[in-house]
């Protein structure tokens, strides 16, 4: 069984696929802590209504990564909670090499586009703004890059004439939501094989 500790910055309706993938019994895991560098976010909220330890970590000085004493404190956190895998989910800071190796191989993340198309931030609007006619979302392993790490599990999603950035947004995230829990549910039944920049299924 998998011990996950959760990383996010925003609602957390990733967080909460998850929660119910493992109540249904298609994810065996369960949820140790949840921890933002966001003191008012929604997944913070979530954890605590499902009796998750729900942790605020302040992540200055910096803004757009998570490094010295901050980092430090969020290593510290996932280990006293028993952590073996970390999920970040909506997590908008860069994760320097302290948490790499303090989990090797055990960091996930979630972004809404088909890497390596679209890295970065709000990449569902890159991909309206690039007139792409499909885009979707990645599960990777976590690198030293960003958004760089070996692809684990993708789902497709049309774009459409008519979409905006919220409308694709939200159609991306209903394939999120299927897409972490499979993608975890692989690594937990030991399905999951890295073979360079290649994640192969057992
Ligand atoms: C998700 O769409 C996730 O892919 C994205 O933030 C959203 C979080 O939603 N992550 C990134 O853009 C990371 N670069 P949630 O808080 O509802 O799970």
């Amino acid at each position: 069984m998998l011990a996950l500790g959760i990383l996010g910055s925003g609602k957390g309706s990733n967080a909460r696929s998850l929660l119910e993938a493992i109540r249904a019994g298609r994810l065996d895991a369960r949820v140790v802590c949840v921890i933002s560098d966001v003191a008012g976010a929604g997944i913070l909220d979530l954890a605590r209504t499902r009796n998750v330890p729900a942790i605020h970590v302040d992540g200055s000085p910096f803004r757009t990564k998570l490094d010295g004493a901050a980092q430090d404190h969020v290593i510290r956190l996932l280990r006293e909670h028993g952590a073996d895998t970390v999920v970040l989910a909506g997590f908008m800071r860069m994760i320097k090499s302290g948490l790499l190796r303090a989990f090797p191989r055990r960091i996930l993340n979630i972004h809404p586009a088909l890497l390596p198309a679209f890295p970065g931030l709000e990449a569902w609007t890159q991909a309206l703004r690039a007139g792409a006619k499909v885009s979707g979302c990645t599960v990777h392993f976590v690198d030293e890059g960003m958004d760089t790490g070996p692809i684990i599990v993708q789902r497709t999603v049309p774009v459409l004439d008519d979409d905006t950035p919220e409308s694709l947004h939200a159609r991306i995230q209903e394939q999120e939501h299927l897409a972490y829990p499979e993608a975890l549910a692989l690594l937990a039944d030991g399905r999951l094989r890295i073979e360079g920049r290649k994640v192969i299924r057992t």
